[in-house]
């Protein structure tokens, strides 16, 4: 039987699960914790959607693992389009039952008075509750190693109250916890600058990668938090260009 004291848990190195990108897995020391829910934050069209799909179609074409996209902000059409002008060719995969896209969307249009049945139920429980099951039919079918669900923010602003936003977006990553997959979660970036306050999803994931937009189009990414593992916590410099995310992990970012 495994001992589970500290001391021995601790020199245990955490396997790791490579994403693909180069030069965000040597920042990560290899890649992210195994098992791990890793937040992906920025604000709009900081490249979340892209570093993600690149994440599931890597792990598909290169090491045959299979991969879930949870969708709650584009169209399936949309994502593999978008995803197919970046070299990434998701229907095949799906086809070979390697990528499965799960469409949330509908989540976020359910109005804040619903029903079931007769039932007067608060919209965004009903949003979350449908969520986490809709998750869970989309793992059933491929039990995937890699998981994306891409983005909370919608469903999660719908609950205003730091008291119910913060267990709203724990059952989120409990359930994404519960699969055993790997996940990567996306979220909106709310403020930046110094002394911007955390969001939930930042204490409840157990790693942060942040990306933002600098200056002048200048595109960072830095991994704020990592549970278990030693990491290269500087901002590194990234591109996107016509086959993806490119990270300059050796360069500096300059003020
Ligand atoms: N072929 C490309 N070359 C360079 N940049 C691209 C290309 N395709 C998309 N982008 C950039 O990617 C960004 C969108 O990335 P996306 O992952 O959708 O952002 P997010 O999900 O964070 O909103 C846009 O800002 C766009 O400029
Ligand atoms: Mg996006």
């Amino acid at each position: 039987m495994p001992t589970t004291t500290e001391g021995r848990e601790e020199s245990t190195p955490t396997s790791k699960l490579a994403s693909g990108i180069e030069g965000l897995d040597s920042m990560l020391g290899g890649g992210i914790p195994e098992g791990r829910v890793v937040l992906v934050l920025g604000e709009p069209g900081t490249g979340k959607t892209i570093l993600c799909s690149q994440y599931l179609h890597w792990g598909a074409t290169e090491r045959n693992e299979n991969g879930v996209f949870i969708g709650m902000n584009e169209s399936k059409s949309r994502l593999m389009t978008e995803m197919r002008d970046l070299g990434m060719d998701l229907a095949s995969l799906e086809k070979k039952r390697q990528f499965g896209y799960v469409d949330a969307t509908e989540v976020r249009r359910i109005p804040e008075q619903a029903r079931v049945g007769r039932i007067p139920v608060g919209g965004k429980e009903l949003g979350l509750a449908n969520l986490i099951e809709l998750m869970q039919e989309g793992i059933d079918k491929l039990s995937p190693k890699r998981i994306v669900l891409d983005s909370i923010s919608d469903l999660v602003f719908r609950f205003p109250r730091i008291e119910e936003r913060r267990p709203a977006v724990l059952d989120i990553v409990e359930a994404l916890q519960s699969t055993g997959a790997t996940c990567l979660l996306t979220s909106e970036l709310l403020s930046t600058g110094e002394n911007r306050r955390l969001q939930p999803e930042e204490y409840l994931a157990e790693g942060v990668i942040m990306l933002r937009i600098v200056r002048k189009g200048v595109r960072t990414i830095q991994i704020s938090k990592m549970r278990g593992t030693k990491i290269d916590t500087a901002p590194r410099p990234f591109v996107i260009r016509d086959n993806g995310i490119e990270v300059l992990a050796r360069e500096e970012v300059y003020a």
